[in-house]
C-alpha cells in the first residue's frame, strides 16, 4: 500500500535561512504521518497523505507571514503544487490522497455492470428524442397561474432543467393557496403537474425536486414521488441531502419519551431527487461550463450543509430556497444558457438565480404577490 503521495521539487536557488524555517514550522502543524516537507538544497520532497485542505491554506498563509517570506516562497510553491492534484478522496472532511479507491475495488467489475444491466426500470421508454426550441413568449418569464394549465401552453421537450420544491402540504400559510389537501387529492394534483414538467423536458433533460416529507403523517413524500418518476421511467440520477442543521425540535413532540413504545424520528435535512429523461448525459458547449473545479469536486459529495433561507420575512414566503442551494443545483446540473423551469417558484429564487448565472428562465406560481417579488428579484 502506498503510503504518501510525493511530490518532487527542484528549485532555482537553494532556499534562505527563512525559508528554512518556514518548512520546519509547517511541518509542525502536522502528524508527520499525514504530512511532511524535507530539503536538501534545490531538491525539496513533499509527502502527503491526508490533509484538511481548507486548513491547510490557512496554516500556509499564517506560516509565510509569521516567517516574514517574499512574494515568491517556497511555501507558496508546495501549496501550489499541492492544490494542483487533481485526484484525491474526502474521509472525515480531510483530503485522503493515497488508497482512496481500495474499498472499491470489485473484480471484473465491467462484466458484473454487464449482466446486471443499469436502470433497468427506465429501459423501453417511448420519449422523443426531438427537441424543441421554447416559444418566444415564454422565455424569462414569470407567470402568474395554475402550473397545470400553465404547463400545457408549452410545447414538447423544450426545457432543460427542471428545478422545484412543491408545496409540501404542511399546513403552510401561502398567500392564495391551501396547503392541507386530502394526501391523495395532493399526490394527483402534484404528479399531474410533474407528468407535465416531464412532458416539456427536453431529451437527456433533468428534473430535480426538492422534498421535506410530512414526517408526522408519517408520509414519505420523497419516496411516493421517486416511485412514480420511476413509473414514468425517468432514470434516477441520485439524492441530495440537504442539511439545513436545524436542531430545533423538541424530544417528546408527537413521540414517546425514553420508550420504545413509539420514539419520533427528527430530521435536520431535506431530499433533492434527480432524474434524467431519456438519458444521464446532458449536451452543451463547453464554454458554458461555469462550474470551478472546487466547487465540483465540493458539490458531488451528495450532503450538502446550506443554512435554510433568511430573508423568508422580507420577502414574504414561508418556504423559500436558499438561493446557495439553486447555485449548486444549476452549475452542477446546467449550462449557460439552458432553460430553467420552476412550476412552483413561489418568491422566485430559482429564476433570480437562473438569470443570475446566464441561464434563461420560466417560473410559475398561483400567487401574484409571490410573482410580483418574483419579478422584482430578477
Ligand atoms: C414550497 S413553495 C416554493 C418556494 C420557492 N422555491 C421559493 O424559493 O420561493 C411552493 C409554491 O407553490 C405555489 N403553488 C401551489 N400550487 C400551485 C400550482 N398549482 N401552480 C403553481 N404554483 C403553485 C405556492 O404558491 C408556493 O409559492
Amino acid at each position: 500500500m502506498e503510503q504518501f503521495k510525493e511530490i518532487k521539487l527542484t528549485l532555482d536557488k537553494n532556499p534562505s535561512k527563512k525559508e528554512k524555517y518556514a518548512l520546519k514550522n509547517l511541518n509542525s502543524f502536522f502528524n508527520l504521518q499525514d504530512f511532511n516537507v524535507t530539503e536538501n538544497g534545490k531538491e525539496v520532497t513533499v509527502k502527503v497523505r491526508a490533509i484538511d485542505f481548507q486548513k491547510y491554506s490557512l496554516i500556509s498563509n499564517t506560516v509565510e507571514a509569521e516567517c516574514g517570506l517574499e512574494n515568491d516562497n517556497i511555501i507558496k510553491t508546495i501549496y501550489a503544487e499541492i492544490e494542483k492534484i487533481g485526484s484525491y478522496g474526502i474521509k472525515s472532511g480531510k483530503r485522503l490522497y493515497v488508497n482512496y479507491n481500495n474499498e472499491r475495488k470489485v473484480r471484473n467489475r465491467k462484466e458484473k455492470v454487464g449482466r446486471r444491466g443499469k436502470y433497468f426500470y427506465a429501459l423501453n421508454n417511448e420519449f422523443i428524442q426531438e427537441n424543441n426550441l421554447l416559444p418566444e413568449q415564454f422565455e424569462n418569464q414569470i407567470i402568474c397561474g395554475d402550473s397545470l394549465v400553465e404547463l400545457q401552453k408549452l410545447p414538447n421537450n423544450c426545457i432543460d432543467l427542471v428545478f422545484t420544491s412543491p408545496p409540501y402540504n404542511f399546513g403552510l400559510d401561502y398567500e392564495d393557496s391551501d396547503d392541507d389537501h386530502n394526501w391523495d387529492v395532493y399526490f394527483k394534483m402534484l404528479f399531474h403537474i410533474l407528468d407535465e414538467c416531464i412532458r416539456v423536458l427536453k431529451y437527456g433533460g433533468r428534473l430535480i425536486i426538492n422534498v421535506q416529507p410530512l414526517f408526522s403523517d408519517y408520509i414519505p413524500s420523497h419516496h411516493l414521488i421517486s416511485q412514480h418518476c420511476l413509473k414514468r421511467k425517468l432514470i434516477w440520477k441520485g439524492e441530495v441531502l440537504w442539511e439545513k442543521n436545524n436542531y430545533n425540535c423538541k424530544y417528546t413532540a408527537w413521540g414517546s419519551w425514553k420508550s420504545p413504545s413509539s420514539p419520533y424520528l427528527k430530521y435536520t435535512w431535506e431530499f433533492i431527487e434527480i432524474f434524467c429523461k431519456g438519458e444521464l448525459k446532458k449536451t452543451g458547449e463547453k464554454d458554458n461550463i461555469d462550474i470551478s473545479a472546487d466547487e465540483f469536486k465540493e458539490w458531488v459529495v451528495a450532503k450538502w450543509s446550506i443554512a435554510p433561507e433568511k430573508k423568508m420575512k422580507k420577502y414574504d414566503h414561508p418556504a423559500m430556497f436558499p438561493e446557495a442551494l439553486v447555485e449548486r443545483v444549476l452549475k452542477l446540473f446546467s449550462y449557460k444558457d439552458d432553460i430553467i423551469l420552476d412550476p412552483f417558484n413561489g418568491a422566485g429564487t430559482t429564476t433570480a438565480v437562473a438569470s443570475k448565472f446566464g441561464r434563461r428562465y420560466l417560473g410559475i406560481d398561483t400567487s401574484e404577490q409571490y410573482c410580483k417579488t418574483a419579478k422584482e428579484r430578477l
